[in-house]
């Protein structure tokens, strides 16, 4: 840990934390600009959870397809809750985004006139997922950091940032730690951007990276600053039985038709015309209630099959390889001759920090900004996905919002913004942390405590909730929070020392998890993601809002409405 005396001020331009999709297609466009760039990241950038999106990128190329269909499915699936001006923005860029991303180097699948191959997705009126196998995110994250790195980015990977330099209205870097040494540091910037992705581990079932523990959310939330809509978690209806990792919606894309234990393909009661391709947060809750009605398969009951074995072997092999081997290798399934056992994953956070359209963020639900600071990616809501996010929209939005708040951080440098110069008290509540971590000599420990929030997250605050079950996971965050105090690490050493670093992780995580609760619990209808079996139906009069949740140093959370923006489509009864 660092004495003051140690504590290095780094000047920069721009500084972005994380090194996903969003945050490397901003670097890529500032550092060609010339501006003086850090990229900080806790892992390395080729290691970022955008590369473990699976199934493709959206963009309105096919034939038959335009951008205004995919906005309609977009404001669709959201249920009506996205701002339709950046679904707008968001799907009329795609295509270009596409064209941007190939230049670059991305090597998409091909169609047998040699076009990009599209497949279908959830909740499309048309297949629009423009796709590189079944490894589209990393082929993107691959090609993105190469030309990023061409583009001479400066990144600090495996530094964890702990803290935003947050005063009067304005953001002026970040605070961060190097993992190899626990040496601290300041990024003082004039603009500072967060793309952490998203805060899956929350739940036990989980389709996520172990690094997704919304470190970013709580900390902005710890400056008195808003979270929008995070009551809007995604599950997806696909992750292996057990340990929830990813199985592509390309799966049914391709085909794949899913079977309860009697053999029946349960989709026909629940949406009869898309079935398998209903959106995701009906195919979900059809998964989850067939398991509760006696109907799951597995040695516990709590999957269903997803069976492949009708398609062509050649289809699987060539455009759905990785899904296979992860079978393999996860549950001994081999998709080629057998159904494989899949149930809801937790997978995606529709909301997190508040941003308007050019990703600059929010102070409040009336849209004040904050001065200096943008984020986009999973991290933030600007609103694209509203109440649950179509598949295949996310990593469209990371890299056509990362390289959007790349351009405004530049024109905002242009047009000439000061630098808030640092100094190094700025250091202390990040430092303060992490001695409090270290010296905490408590009976709790950090996998405990993690356990009891993920099982709890994934029991009553999943795919259905209730204020019952909703109360009880409230009343056992609190409690959690009271005896993460009471918290003792083994690991007292300054090298790669990821006990300080979990145990810092499962405080954001405590904390992003009482947001989301209590927003689940403020929010007393069903919509998108977000279904209360005591309100199963949507409000349009009521809850046609975002949330905006703030959180005092008590972790006691308020929460305040603000409007969506609406457009073109009109809210209607979601059917497909
Ligand atoms: O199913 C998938 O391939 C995931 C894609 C996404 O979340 O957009």
């Amino acid at each position: 840990m660092s004495k003051n005396s140690d504590i290095k001020i780094y000047e920069y331009d721009a500084v972005i934390v994380g090194s996903g999709l969003a945050g490397l297609a901003a670097a890529k466009e500032l550092t060609e600009a010339g501006k003086k760039t850090a990229v900080i990241t806790k892992l390395h950038p080729l290691r970022s959870h955008s590369g473990a999106a699976q199934g493709g990128i959206n963009a309105a190329l096919g034939k038959e397809d335009s951008t205004e269909l995919h906005e309609f499915d977009t404001v669709k699936g959201s249920d009506y809750l996205a701002d339709q001006d950046c679904v707008e923005l968001m799907c009329s860029k795609a295509p270009e985004t596409i064209r941007w991303a190939e230049h670059m180097g991305a090597v998409f699948s091909r169609d047998e006139e040699g076009d990009i191959a599209i497949r279908p997705f959830g909740g499309q009126s048309q297949p629009r997922a423009c796709y590189a196998k079944d490894r589209t995110g990393l082929t993107l994250l691959q090609t993105i950091y190469e030309q990023a790195d061409r583009a001479g980015i400066e990144v600090y990977d495996e530094w964890y940032a702990g803290d935003l330099l947050y005063e009067d209205g304005k953001v002026s870097g970040v605070v961060a730690y190097n993992i190899k040494d626990s040496k601290v540091a300041i990024f003082n910037a004039k603009v500072t951007m967060f793309a952490t992705g998203g805060n899956g581990r929350l739940f036990r079932f989980n389709s996520n990276a172990h690094a997704n523990t919304g470190d970013s959310l709580s900390i902005v939330a710890r400056h008195g600053l808003p979270l929008e809509d995070m009551e809007f978690v995604q599950f997806h209806p696909s992750g292996l039985g057990g340990s929830g990792v990813l199985i592509s919606e390309a799966a049914r894309g391709e085909g794949g038709r899913l079977f309860n234990s009697k053999g029946e393909r349960f989709m026909t009661k629940y949406a009869p015309n898309a079935m398998e391709l209903a959106s995701r947060d009906v195919v979900s809750r059809a998964i989850m209630e067939e398991v509760r009605q006696g109907r799951g398969v597995g040695k516990d009951g709590q999957s269903v099959n997803i069976d492949l074995t009708h398609l062509d072997p050649e289809i699987i092999l060539t455009r759905l390889p990785e899904l296979r081997e992860l079978a393999i290798a996860f549950q001994g399934q081999d998709m080629l001759k057998e159904p494989i056992h899949i149930s809801a994953t937790a997978h995606y956070s529709m909301g997190g920090i508040p941003t308007n359209i050019d990703c600059q963020v929010q102070k409040n639900a009336a849209g004040e900004l904050v001065e200096g600071f943008y984020a986009a990616g999973e991290c933030a809501c600007v609103s694209v996905h509203g109440a649950n996010r179509l598949g295949a929209n996310s990593v469209l939005e990371a890299m056509l919002f990362g390289r959007h708040a790349g351009e405004n951080m530049i024109k905002a440098l242009d047009e000439g913004v000061s630098l808030r110069k640092a100094s190094v008290e700025d250091a202390q509540t990040c430092i303060d942390e992490m001695h409090t971590i270290k010296t905490s000599n408590g009976n709790e420990t950090v996998p405990k405590i993690r356990t009891e929030l993920q099982n709890g997250m994934t029991a009553d605050a999943g795919v259905f909730r209730t204020k019952e079950s909703l109360d009880r996971q409230l009343a056992l965050i609190d409690e959690l929070l009271e005896r993460f105090k009471h918290i003792r690490i083994d690991d007292k050493s300054y090298t790669f020392n990821t006990d300080l670093q979990e145990a810092i992780e499962l405080g954001h995580m405590l904390e992003s998890a009482k947001v989301v609760v209590v927003g689940a619990l403020h929010r007393e209808e069903s919509r998108g993601g977000h279904f209360r079996e005591d309100f199963p139906t949507r409000d349009d009069e009521k809850y046609m809002v975002h949330t905006y949740a703030t959180m005092d140093k008590d972790f006691n959370v308020d929460i305040e409405w603000g409007e969506v923006t609406q457009g073109k489509f009109e809210p209607m009864e979601r059917k497909y």
